[in-house]
């Protein structure tokens, strides 16, 4: 664990921290002595040295995200960052193919999975006198039309704006929004994208490109990103920055990883 952080003590939760991006940002997380609130459909693994509560949590539950979210405060007394990150991406090919149970399935977990955890945490906070910051996890697909992603462009779009409005009709409880666009994150998600044909999704190859350059942001700097930028210097930095800065990209990390 690194020396004493500004961060040591405050406490964070995480959807989706099984794998991929959530679990690399619990790590960052943990290593600045943070204390977890954990969760995915497979019980998410703490890093050793954290203080954490981890569950197993379907995001498209509203009860059960309403109730992990219940459970993290009473273990650790508040939650000061919530990271709605869980997320799916198929399914990939023209909207006009696609099984329409699937897409069921994904705006469940992509649309009302982050309006649970919203929600939940929203409630949070309005009883936390250091107010709280979301952090809702985008993509660049929410601004840019990808053929074959009809669906995960809309279900980050969506995202995107329901973040903007709860900015504005949470900001007097001293809650600070923010949707997230990560960049390139190579996870089991990129995994999936460079499986794709092109015929169902023609961009595939410039995803190929970027493994075989290896020009992705790891979790690590998209977390630092989250501390730095959204949960700042003070849990309570009050709502100043809100206003057309809501929706944020990270920066390419400087030589990829
Ligand atoms: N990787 C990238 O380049 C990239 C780029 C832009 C945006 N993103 C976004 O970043 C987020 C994380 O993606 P990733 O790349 O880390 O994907 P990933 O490797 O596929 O991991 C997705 C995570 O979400 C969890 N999850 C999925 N459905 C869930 C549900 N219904 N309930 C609870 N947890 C659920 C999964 O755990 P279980 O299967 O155990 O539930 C897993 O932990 C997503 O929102 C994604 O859209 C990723």
């Amino acid at each position: 664990m690194e020396g004493l952080s500004i961060h040591a003590g405050r406490v964070a939760v995480i959807t989706g921290a099984s794998r991929g991006l959530g679990a690399g940002m619990a790590e960052t997380f943990a290593g600045q002595g943070m204390h977890l609130g954990l969760c995915a459909r497979a019980r998410p693994e703490s890093p050793d040295w954290a203080p954490a509560l981890t569950a197993s949590v379907d995001v498209t539950d509203a009860d059960a995200v309403d109730a992990f979210a219940g459970a993290v405060a009473e273990r650790f007394g508040r939650i000061d960052l919530w990271v709605n990150n869980a997320g799916v991406l198929a399914p990939i090919g023209p909207l006009a193919d696609a099984d329409p149970e699937e897409v069921r399935r994904h705006f469940d977990a992509n649309v009302l999975g982050v309006v649970h955890g919203t929600g939940a945490f929203a409630r949070q906070v309005r009883g936390q006198p250091e107010g709280g910051v979301l952090v809702n996890i985008s993509s660049g697909a929410a601004a840019t039309p990808y053929e074959g992603w009809a669906v995960y462009c809309a279900s980050k779009a969506a995202v995107e704006m329901l973040t903007e409005v709860v900015a504005l009709e949470e900001l007097p409880a001293g809650l600070r929004a923010y949707a997230l666009a990560p960049g390139v994150v190579d996870t089991d998600m990129q995994t999936l994208i460079r499986s794709s044909t092109e015929e169902a999704f023609p961009d595939v190859r410039r995803f190929r490109r970027l493994k075989q350059e290896g020009r992705f942001n790891s979790a690590d700097w998209v977390a630092r990103f989250i501390l730095d930028r959204c949960l700042g210097a003070a849990g309570s930095d009050g709502p100043a920055d809100v206003a057309g800065a809501v929706r944020l990209r990270v920066p390419d990390e400087p030589g990829g990883i």
